[in-house]
C-alpha cells in the first residue's frame, strides 16, 4: 500500500510500484499516483529512470504531444546502458523500425500505407472467420471433457491457454496469408515471447528470428503469387508511385503479429475475468445477448477496456525539448510513459471510475491510445473480443471462476496487463 507522507514539507514518496502486490491490483497505487504526484519519476526494473503520466488530462495531451518522440535514438540514457534497457528500438534489427518506433514524416507515410491495405472493410470481411476460430476452440474444449471425462458433467478449462491465446494468432496468421499448416509454428513462437517476457532473451530472440526468417519468404512468394491477404496488400500498396520497401513489409507484418497478440489475449483474458467477478453486469449481458441485442456487448467491450485493459501503460516516448506536462517539467531525453490504465480510472473524467458499467457510454477511454499512433487494430481487436466474449458465454452459459482471485497470477511485463492462466469450469450437456 502506499506510503503515508512523513510530513508537509518533505515530498511524499509514494507507493511501490513493480511489485507482486503491484502487478495483482495496481489501481490503488495509480489512484495514490493520480492524487499525489501525477507525474511522477521512478525507476524501472530495468534500472531506466522514467516519468509516469497518470491523469487523463495530462494522458490525453501526451499521446498527442509532438514533442515527445516514439524514437529510442532520443533516449537519454548514457551510451554504456544501451542496448540494455529492453527499450525496443535499441537492439538494431530490422523488425525494430515500425510504426511504434518513429515518427513523422516516416511514420506518416508508412501508416498511410498500411491503411490502404488494412481496412475496416476487410476486418468486417473477416467477421465468419473469427467466428469459426472461436467456435472451434470451444468445440476443442468440450471435446478435450468428453475425452477425459467421460460425457456428460463438470467441465474445466484454462481460458488463457486454451483459447484466449490462440485465438488471436491464428486469426492475425490468417488475415496476413500465413498457410494453416504453419499457423502452429506461429503459436510456437508467440507462446515463447509472451511466456519469457522479462526472462531470459535467449528464447525469445530465437522465435523472433524464426519469424522473421519465415515472414521475409511468406512476403517473397506472396510478390510472385499474390492473393487477397494482407501481406499481398501490404505489397501492393501504393502512395504517390511509393511502395513498402522488403524490408518495411516485413517489419510491419511483424508489428501487426506483435501489436494484435497478446493485446488481444489480455481484452478477452481480463474481460472475461471482469464478467466472471462482476456476476450481475455478467447476467445483464447474458440477458440482453439472449434476446439478440448486441448493443451491450458493444458499449460492454469498450468499458472492459477501460475498467482493465490489456495495455496497462503506452509504449515508449522521449521527449526531443524542454517541456511541461501536468506543471512538471520534463528534460531533454527523458522516457515518458503514459499510463492507460491509471487515467482510464481518472474521477475528473469518469463517474464512479472503479465501478464496472458495461451500459457506459461517455467512454472516451484511452485504451487504444490517442494521436497519430491511436491502435491501427482496433477494428478488429473489437470483432475479436465482440465475438470471443459473446460466444463464451452463449456456449459456456454456466462458466465460473475455478481459482480464488487473489491466486491467479499476472504476467509481470512493463507495458501489458494480463493473466497468466483463467481457470474455469462450467457444466457439458
Ligand atoms: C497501437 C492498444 C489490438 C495493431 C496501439 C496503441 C495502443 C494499442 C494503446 C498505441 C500505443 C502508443 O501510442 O504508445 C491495443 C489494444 C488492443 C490492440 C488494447 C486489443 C484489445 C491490436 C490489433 C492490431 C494492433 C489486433 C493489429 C492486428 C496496432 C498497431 C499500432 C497499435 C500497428 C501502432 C500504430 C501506430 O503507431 O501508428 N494499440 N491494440 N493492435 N496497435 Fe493496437
Amino acid at each position: 500500500m502506499p506510503d503515508q507522507p512523513s510530513g508537509p514539507a518533505d515530498k511524499p514518496r509514494g507507493p511501490e510500484l513493480f511489485t507482486w502486490e503491484f502487478a495483482t491490483d495496481p489501481y490503488p497505487a495509480y489512484a495514490w499516483l493520480r492524487e499525489n504526484s501525477p507525474v511522477h519519476r521512478t525507476t524501472l526494473p530495468s534500472g531506466v529512470d522514467a516519468w509516469l503520466v497518470t491523469r487523463y488530462a495530462d494522458a490525453r495531451q501526451a499521446l498527442a504531444d509532438q514533442r515527445l518522440s516514439k524514437n529510442p535514438a532520443h533516449h537519454d540514457e548514457p551510451a554504456h546502458a544501451k542496448g540494455k534497457t529492453g527499450i525496443p528500438g535499441e537492439r538494431k534489427a530490422e523488425l525494430m523500425t515500425h510504426l511504434l518506433n518513429i515518427d513523422p514524416p516516416d511514420h506518416t507515410r508508412l501508416r498511410r500505407l498500411v491503411s490502404k491495405a488494412f481496412t475496416p472493410r476487410r476486418v468486417a470481411e473477416f467477421a465468419p472467420r473469427v467466428q469459426e476460430l472461436t467456435d472451434a476452440l470451444i468445440d476443442a474444449i468440450l471435446d478435450k471433457q468428453g475425452a477425459e471425462g467421460g460425457g456428460a458433467g463438470k467441465g474445466e478449462a484454462d481460458l488463457i491457454h486454451e483459447f484466449a491465446f490462440p485465438l488471436p494468432i491464428y486469426a492475425i496468421c490468417d488475415l496476413l496469408g500465413v498457410p494453416r499448416e504453419d499457423q502452429d509454428d506461429f503459436r510456437d513462437w508467440a507462446g515463447m515471447m509472451i511466456r519469457h517476457q522479462g526472462g531470459p532473451r535467449g528464447g525469445v530472440a530465437r522465435s523472433v528470428k524464426k519469424m522473421r526468417g519465415y515472414l521475409v519468404q511468406l512476403i517473397h512468394r506472396k510478390r510472385l503469387e499474390p492473393g487477397d491477404d494482407l501481406i499481398s496488400g501490404l505489397i501492393r500498396a501504393s502512395d504517390h508511385g511509393e511502395h513498402l520497401t522488403a524490408n518495411e513489409a516485413a517489419a510491419m507484418a511483424f508489428i501487426l503479429l506483435f501489436a494484435g497478440f497478446e493485446t488481444t489475449v489480455n481484452l478477452i483474458g481480463n474481460g472475461m475475468y471482469a464478467l466472471l467477478t462482476h456476476s450481475e453486469q455478467r447476467q445483464r449481458l447474458q440477458q440482453a445477448l439472449a434476446e439478440g441485442d448486441t448493443g451491450l456487448l458493444e458499449t460492454g467491450v469498450e468499458e472492459l477496456l477501460r475498467f482493465d485493459g490489456p495495455v496497462e501503460l503506452a509504449t515508449w516516448r522521449f521527449a526531443t525539448q524542454e517541456l511541461t506536462i501536468g506543471g512538471q517539467e520534463i528534460g531533454v531525453g527523458d522516457p515518458v510513459l503514459v499510463v492507460l490504465a491509471a487515467a482510464d480510472r481518472d474521477p475528473e473524467r469518469f463517474e464512479r471510475p472503479d465501478t464496472l458499467d458495461l451500459s457506459r457510454t461517455d467512454n472516451t477511454h484511452l485504451g487504444y491510445g490517442h494521436g497519430i499512433h491511436y491502435c491501427l487494430g482496433a477494428p478488429l481487436a473489437r470483432l475479436e473480443g465482440q465475438t470471443a466474449l459473446a460466444t463464451l458465454l452463449r456456449r459456456l452459459p454456466d462458466l465460473q471462476l475455478a481459482a480464488d482471485p487473489a491466486d491467479l497470477r499476472w504476467r509481470g511485463g512493463l507495458i501489458m496487463r494480463g493473466l497468466r492462466t483463467l481457470p474455469v469450469e462450467f457444466t457439458t450437456a
